[in-house]
């Protein structure tokens, strides 16, 4: 028998740090600045291109971002450097991705009422790993003394999504009570400081949840899990190709893509109708239509998409009592946003009202919960 899988906890850690998009964009026109003062000889010649400078304000407008957390700021802004400076751990020390993700959990789990021996698995789902293995989530799973297994996953901005959907899973189909779901996105290492079109775009966090059977809740704010639904479809418009490959074919493992990098407008173009037919058809196997929601936890990488995407399904701009925004603040934090978003905007919903979980982006990726309040 299937059991009814119930949302019954989340957390959320922000990095001490923020970057203002003044400070980042001081530092890179500072840094184009000098980079065209370096190369004027070729650029005269015309044979470099010269850097142009980024603007506050575009970006405001172009993301709806204004500042950023970021778990390192030291390095970042200086224009000898252009990336955080993370001094490298141990192995027998406590990995950074490890630690973010266990304070985010040890929150989630106090949301959720939960003990570390209630847990049966640990998924750590994100859109970078630090390491292949041991697995970070075998690391947590360690540190938080819970039993039982955990895994990491990759999928890009759905990882958060696609974790849950997996945990839904095990615990819908008994094999697991309880699974703790989280997702440390420590991003900044893998943004290109010094490319104008993407420098602004990315911050860093990380977030957790716990999934249960119904039987056993005993949170008085938690979510029934109606159904879960997910879609790729294959595009190289955001991609990484950063990776143990390279030790093998002598490509600077750092080139520029080797970090983030995407054709944005065309990511905007595609994945905006991909993402609000998911939506419509994920409420259609509910008989429910977009204007039975009372809430909408959307992926938070740009403004401007979630307004279209609204503008599509409910005819009209969602307000942000529907669709929270956090991403003004927190900026694109990978999976994390729509947990963000959850976290932060899901209390004041009473018995019966119904909510949307929904990440897109690299991949393509589509996921999203569909929720009930208890
Ligand atoms: N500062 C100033 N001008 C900039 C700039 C910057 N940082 N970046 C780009 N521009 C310029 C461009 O050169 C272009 O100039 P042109 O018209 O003379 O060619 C102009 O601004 C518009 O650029 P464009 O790339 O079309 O901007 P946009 O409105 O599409 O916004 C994104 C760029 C990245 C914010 C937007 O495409 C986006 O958010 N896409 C969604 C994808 C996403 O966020 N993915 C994250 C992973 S899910």
């Amino acid at each position: 028998m299937m059991q009814q899988v119930v949302l019954s906890g989340s957390g959320l850690w922000t990095p001490p740090h923020s970057i203002s998009n003044e400070e980042l964009i001081g530092s890179y026109n500072e840094y184009a600045d000098y980079f065209n003062q370096e190369n004027k000889a070729e650029i005269e010649a015309g044979t470099l291109e010269a850097m142009p400078h980024s603007s506050a304000p575009f970006v405001e407008k172009a993301s709806g971002i204004k500042s950023r957390y970021i778990y390192s700021k030291e390095g970042v802004l200086d224009i000898h450097r252009m990336r955080p400076l993370l001094p490298e751990r141990a192995d027998d020390e406590l990995s950074l991705q490890a630690e973010i993700a266990v304070k985010a959990a040890k929150k989630a789990l106090a949301a959720a009422n939960k003990q570390a021996s209630d847990i049966d698995a640990v998924i750590v789902s994100c859109a970078y790993t630090q390491r292949s293995y041991p697995a970070i989530a075998i690391e947590v799973q360690e540190e938080l003394g819970i039993k039982g297994f955990g895994f990491d996953m990759l999928v890009a901005c759905s990882a958060a999504t696609f974790g849950m959907h997996r945990a839904y899973e095990m615990v819908a189909a008994g094999t697991a009570k309880a699974v703790l779901v989280i997702n440390p996105e420590l991003v900044s290492p893998q943004i290109n400081y010094k490319d104008r079109d993407s420098h602004f775009i990315f911050g860093d966090v990380a977030t957790a949840t716990v999934l249960e059977t119904a039987e056993t809740v005993t949170s008085d704010n938690a979510y029934n899990i109606l159904s879960t639904k997910a879609l790729t479809k294959f595009s190289n418009t955001i991609r990484s190709n950063f990776g143990y490959m390279s030790h093998a074919t002598d490509a600077d493992p750092y080139g520029p893509d080797k970090l983030f990098h995407q054709e944005g407008r065309k990511v905007f173009k595609e994945v905006c109708p991909l993402a609000a037919q998911h939506i419509t058809e994920h409420l259609a196997k509910h008989e429910l239509v977009p204007e039975n929601l009372r809430r909408w936890w959307l992926h938070q990488a740009n403004i401007n998409m979630n307004t279209l995407i609204s503008k599509r399904l409910l005819g009209r701009e969602a307000n942000l009592d529907e669709a929270p925004v956090v991403l003004d603040r927190y900026a694109n934090t990978a999976s994390a946003g729509s947990v963000i978003a959850f976290n932060l905007y899901n209390e004041d919903l009473v018995a019966g009202d119904y909510g949307i979980l929904c990440s897109f982006g690299a991949g393509y990726s589509i996921g999203s919960l569909l929720l009930q309040k208890r």
